[in-house]
């Protein structure tokens, strides 16, 4: 019995180093190899003069808008509050000498896209980041999250319909002239297990095989469309204040998902992001009931504290 239990802990443990050494390999390749030999290098400046990026003012999206800037795009930034977007707007500005837009849109509403495309209409447009997206405020279960109903319309219109409505808009420009960079943010979430965070997966699994399949659809058009699905990032929506290794800040994780822009159809954007993927994926593979275990676990332990903390404040 005893050598039954480390035959099987030994196999387990190959397949979790295989994979680890997998997905090290691929993201290595990536970020590393295939940029230092020039391989299907993104010529940024023949794209288009324009970047457009969703949720632009905070985080990832705010941290797009810079680095696209720095490689010379004009910026159309689209967010939610009108304030914040003069800010990051004049800050963009002032530090790289290019155009901005701002268009203060909420993402929640389905009716926003007739306006959006107009005041899109006349920008030609080489970079589309749909970075949009909101969560949950702290794991719970599906049934017990307040607000039912329009929490879950609202995360599926903020990170489902954003997405496809934006490419609807942006890309017949990008198609007609046969170029252009379509990056849509999803997460891990959807990649591994994630119970607790139900609604938010399965918004992120829908951009994640919606993009793929677009990437397919438009490859020959001569159309770049990437998935980059993010571990911990150290961003008012992760809750995460100081930034880590495994959760780093919104410019140090931007500067390396560039790095894979026409390399990866779907990718974390980042090594270690890659890592805790494939070694929950390697648990996965080998025992469904084993990852699913630890990550509820995690998550429960997450709600507990969240709920405790939530109870502290109104005491
Ligand atoms: N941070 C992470 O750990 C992580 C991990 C995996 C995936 N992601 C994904 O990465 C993307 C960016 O996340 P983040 O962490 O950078 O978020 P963040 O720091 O919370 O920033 C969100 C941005 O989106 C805007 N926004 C939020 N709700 C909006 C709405 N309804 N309409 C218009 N704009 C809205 C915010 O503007 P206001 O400030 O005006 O609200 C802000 O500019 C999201 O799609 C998220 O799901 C993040």
């Amino acid at each position: 019995m005893e050598s039954c239990m480390c035959a099987i802990g030994a196999v387990c443990t190959a397949i979790v180093a295989l994979r680890l050494f997998r997905a090290a390999f691929d993201l290595f390749y990536d970020t590393l190899i295939a940029p230092a030999l020039n391989l299907e290098k993104i010529d940024w400046k023949s794209l288009g003069r324009w970047a457009v990026v969703t949720g632009s003012t905070d985080g990832i999206g705010k941290a797009y808008a810079e680095a696209l800037a720095a490689r010379g795009f004009n910026v159309a930034l689209v967010s939610r509050t009108q304030s914040k977007l003069d800010a990051v707007a004049d800050e963009i500005k002032s530090k790289h000498n290019v155009e901005t837009k701002t268009i203060a849109a909420d993402f929640t509403k389905p009716d926003i896209y007739d306006g959006l495309a107009k005041q899109l209409e006349d920008l030609e447009v080489g970079v589309l980041v749909n970075n949009v997206g909101m969560s949950y405020d702290h794991p719970e279960y599906y049934l017990q999250i307040p607000d039912h109903a329009n929490f879950v319309s609202n995360l599926i219109n903020c990170n489902v319909l954003s997405v496809m409505k934006m490419c609807k808009i942006v890309m017949p420009g990008m198609v007609k002239r046969k170029k252009g960079v379509v990056i849509n943010l999803a997460s891990t979430a959807a990649l591994v297990p994630s119970p607790l965070l139900a609604v938010y997966s399965s918004t992120k699994a829908a951009v994640t095989k919606f993009t793929s399949d677009l990437a397919s659809e438009y490859r020959d058009d001569g159309l770049v469309v990437q998935c980059v699905c993010p571990g911990y990032v150290a961003t008012k929506l992760s809750k995460i204040k100081k930034s880590t290794w495994m959760a780093p800040s919104p410019k140090r994780f931007v500067d390396s998902a560039l790095a894979t822009v026409g390399l990866s159809d779907v990718t974390t954007g980042y090594l270690p992001h890659n890592l805790l993927n494939a070694v929950v994926n390697g648990l996965d593979w080998c025992s469904k009931k084993l990852s699913r275990w630890v990550v509820l676990s995690e998550m429960q332990g997450v709600r507990k504290r969240a709920l405790k903390k939530a109870a502290g404040k109104s005491n």
